[in-house]
């Protein structure tokens, strides 16, 4: 009897030797210890372009580039098996770089809407935001409307400059247009334009860290909700591994993490599913 019950077991491990043995040199000529070891370190690692303006968003600090898009990149990268390496180019060259695949993705506050599909794939939403108005402490600007007959700075190319668009006109000469936001808030605080409408996180903390320049943001509700997303090559490969990883870091606690360390308050994944 005893002998009997040896027998299935060294079958068995005859069995996963044979297996083993085929797995090792189906890989390579080295043994599977080194091979993985190898695989760690050959990591690939992903250009992603960004336009460091913006901050919490994504902005310099003593060289470095930071802020919450950073921080949610470099987790999502890490989930989906990649390292980051993330270069500064400015809003407009992020979207040559992607259109040349010189650059695997981009971070960048960029929303996620039709006119940019058709050039450019996307990931499943990761933040939503909307376009808010900052304007001096005391100016009769109330809503979106107020706006008309005022000059406006807006980042070129950004849902800010489209929102005034629709409102005041295409081209419209009150439209002032600029090739990062930090220099259209420096144009309104020069006082060559009234206010500046740009996403709602960026200038709500710009008037916070600026309480001596005594800024007020306004909320319209004609500006619509908006939801970013990381921007890629149209066909790559990458958007299903991240988003893969975007929902692991929604669901195990690393974006709760990220937010409350750049927001302080929980933010809504609730919210960011229903859109996928
Ligand atoms: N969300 C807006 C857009 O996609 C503005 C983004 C600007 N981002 C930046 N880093 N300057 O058009």
């Amino acid at each position: 009897m005893k002998k009997k019950k040896w027998l299935p077991m060294l079958s068995l491990m005859f069995v996963f030797a044979l297996f083993l043995t085929a797995c090792g040199s189906s890989s390579s000529q080295e043994s599977s210890g080194e091979a993985e070891t190898e695989e760690k370190e050959e990591k690939k690692t992903l250009r992603v372009v960004t336009d460091a303006a913006y901050a919490p968003m994504e902005y310099q600090d003593k060289g470095e580039v930071v802020g919450f898009d950073i921080d949610f990149v470099k987790a999502v990268a890490k989930e989906a098996g990649y390292e980051v390496k993330v270069d500064h180019v400015g809003w407009d060259p992020i979207f040559v770089e992607i259109e040349g695949e010189r650059a695997d993705l981009a971070v960048s506050s960029i929303t996620i809407n039709d006119e940019r599909k058709q050039s450019y794939d996307f990931s499943v939403p990761y933040f939503q935001s909307t376009n808010k108005i900052l304007t001096p402490e005391g100016s009769d600007i109330k809503s979106a409307e107020d706006l008309k007959g005022k000059k406006v700075a807006v980042q070129n190319g950004t849902t800010g400059q489209a929102a005034m668009d629709a409102l005041l006109g295409k081209n419209h000469k009150d439209i002032k247009k600029f090739e990062d936001n930090n220099l259209a808030i420096m144009e309104m605080e020069s006082g060559g334009a009234a206010a500046v409408v740009a996403d709602n996180v960026v200038v709500e903390e710009y008037a916070k860290n600026n309480p001596d320049k005594k800024l007020t943001v306004i909320e319209d509700a004609d500006f619509d909700s908006e939801f970013y997303g990381l921007l890629f090559p149209k066909g790559s490969d990458l958007p299903e591994e991240f988003n893969k990883a975007i929902n692991s870091i929604l669901d195990d606690g690393t974006y709760t993490e990220i937010y409350k360390k750049w927001f302080g308050t929980e933010p809504n994944i609730d919210v960011l599913k229903e859109q996928q």
